[in-house]
């Protein structure tokens, strides 16, 4: 066993495959937790301290076989990170029904599906910490991002509320909502080819937001760290 601050903790993040997820998983690993990492792409496999799930959150089957099966083997979460997510930019005229429906369903329903599968258990400790990734989409809007304002606004609205009914429980709740972040997401927009987008090397890093899910998650029992902003130093208005 590790000696960090999350030393004998149980965390499980989702779309820990690349990306912030990645970072995040990997920070509360080098804070001594034992981490369950969810995606499409891993492959399940377990080492010491490192749990990975093939797991598409959009497949409520997927979820809940993923749940029972870290119920079973390893216990209750201390702490589950909702951080899988899907971005583009289009015009709403442009957007698909699939393509909308398909963030909904990766940026929404995913963490209504994870948190609907882990709350309970946590609700019965009467301890546990769920952090949402929201973004800074979640409360300004960007022209182009209809889809993607759509689930981040719905999140946050999913997090005041499940904030609101844990209140009295001992679960805490954090919405941790950065501004543009350098990950593969930004490839397909190609960020740095286009007029009043921040550049990539003035982005947050995944580092950055991995540091802040740390510090919440680290807090004493008493205080709940109820919401993050973070944004780049230096950006344009576009995001
Ligand atoms: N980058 C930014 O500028 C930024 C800013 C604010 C907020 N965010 C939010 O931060 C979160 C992570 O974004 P990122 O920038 O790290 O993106 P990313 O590099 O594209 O990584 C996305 C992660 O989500 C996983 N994922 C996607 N669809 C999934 C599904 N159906 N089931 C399970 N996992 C799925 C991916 O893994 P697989 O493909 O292997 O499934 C991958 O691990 C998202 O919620 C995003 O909205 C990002």
């Amino acid at each position: 066993m590790s000696d960090g601050p999350l030393s004998g903790k149980l965390a499980l993040v989702t779309g820990a495959s690349r990306g912030i997820g990645r970072a995040v998983a990997d920070r509360l690993y080098a804070a001594g937790a034992h981490v369950v990492r969810l995606a499409r792409s891993l492959t399940d496999g377990s080492t010491e301290r490192r749990t990975d799930l093939r797991c598409d959150v959009t497949d409520p089957a997927a979820v809940d076989r993923a749940a029972a099966r870290v119920l079973a083997e390893l216990g209750v979460p201390d702490v589950v990170v909702n951080n899988a997510g899907t971005f583009f930019i289009k015009r709403i005229e442009e957007t698909s029904l699939e393509e909308f429906t398909r963030t909904l369903a990766v940026n929404l329903t995913g963490p209504f599906l994870v948190v609907r599968a882990f709350v309970p258990h946590l609700v019965q400790r009467g301890a546990g910490h769920l952090v949402t990734i929201g973004s800074v989409s979640d409360h300004v809007a960007y022209s182009g991002s209809t889809a993607y304002a759509a689930s981040k606004y719905g999140l946050r609205g999913m997090h005041e509320v499940l904030r609101q009914d844990l209140s009295r429980t001992g679960v805490r709740t954090t919405l941790v909502s950065p501004g543009p972040v350098d990950t593969p997401i930004w490839d397909p927009v190609d960020p740095d080819s286009k007029p009043g987008f921040t550049k990539r090397s003035a982005m947050l890093q995944a580092e950055d937001i991995a540091a802040a899910v740390l510090y919440a998650v680290t807090q004493a029992p008493r205080v709940d760290v109820t919401e993050i902003r973070l944004m780049p130093t230096v950006y344009t208005a576009r995001g």
